[in-house]
């Protein structure tokens, strides 16, 4: 682990080269289907409803398994990871966007999930990021997000899938504050394992998973 604080390095084209190059290696390491971790979220969802995935790497297992029920638009940096989900997922609609460029109107959809990708932006964007969401998000909507447990400066690491990786991200008590302070009530508090399995020992490889609601 190593500070993330060169002033010369772009961490955000940094995140995207990385994906691109490790996004094979990255997808076949994943599960094939959802299960548990999405289930807050779907048993509360109607069929059919709209769902934004946010860093949806290739789609799989996320935007897979909902888009059999849900109608799901996957929103990614990488733009390997974006070839590999409509592959992968030819039901969903996918956009190559850093999710801080997104556009999307106002009140579009009934549910946002991101899995393992806020941790990937500047921790002093995810406040904006929340606002964003909430901004796109019908009132009354869900947010289902894979956060952090411990408050972390900026750092990169050098053996993510072979790539150098960055990561950037508060704690989880912060991260509720602020949940709540943009207008989402913190419905659930669960636990998820890393992005590439179910593995869930290793403190570091514990995520909240945090389900929020609209309120406003
Ligand atoms: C660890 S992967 C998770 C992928 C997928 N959600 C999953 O559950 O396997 C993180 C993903 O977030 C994407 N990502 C990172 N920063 C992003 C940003 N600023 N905007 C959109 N996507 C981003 C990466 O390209 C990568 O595909």
């Amino acid at each position: 682990m190593k500070p993330a604080n060169d002033p010369n390095i772009d961490y955000r084209e940094l995140v995207r080269q990385s994906y691109d190059a490790c996004a094979h290696e990255y997808a076949s390491s994943r599960k094939h289907e959802a299960g548990n971790e999405i289930h807050a979220l779907t048993s509360r969802l109607d069929d059919g409803a709209s769902i934004l995935d946010i860093g949806c790497g290739a789609g799989i297992p996320i935007a897979r398994t909902l888009s059999r029920r849900y109608r799901v638009t996957g929103v990614d940096l990488s733009q390997e990871m974006i070839r590999l989900a409509r592959q992968n997922v030819p039901d969903a609609n996918f956009i190559c966007s850093d999710i801080m460029a997104a556009g999307f109107t106002n009140a579009t959809f009934d549910a946002a999930v991101a899995f393992y990708s806020i941790f990937h932006l500047p921790r002093e964007h995810h406040r904006a990021l929340f606002e964003r969401i909430h901004r796109w998000l019908k009132p009354g909507a869900y947010l289902l997000c894979t956060l952090t447990g411990r408050n972390e400066e900026a750092y990169v690491e050098d053996d993510f899938f072979d790539v150098t990786m960055f990561w950037s991200n508060f704690g989880l008590d912060e991260y509720l504050v602020m949940l709540r302070e943009v207008g989402f009530e913190v419905l659930d508090v669960g636990v998820t394992g890393a992005g590439w399995g179910e593995w869930v020992e290793a403190e570091e490889e514990r995520h909240p998973l945090v389900l929020g609601r609209w309120v406003g």
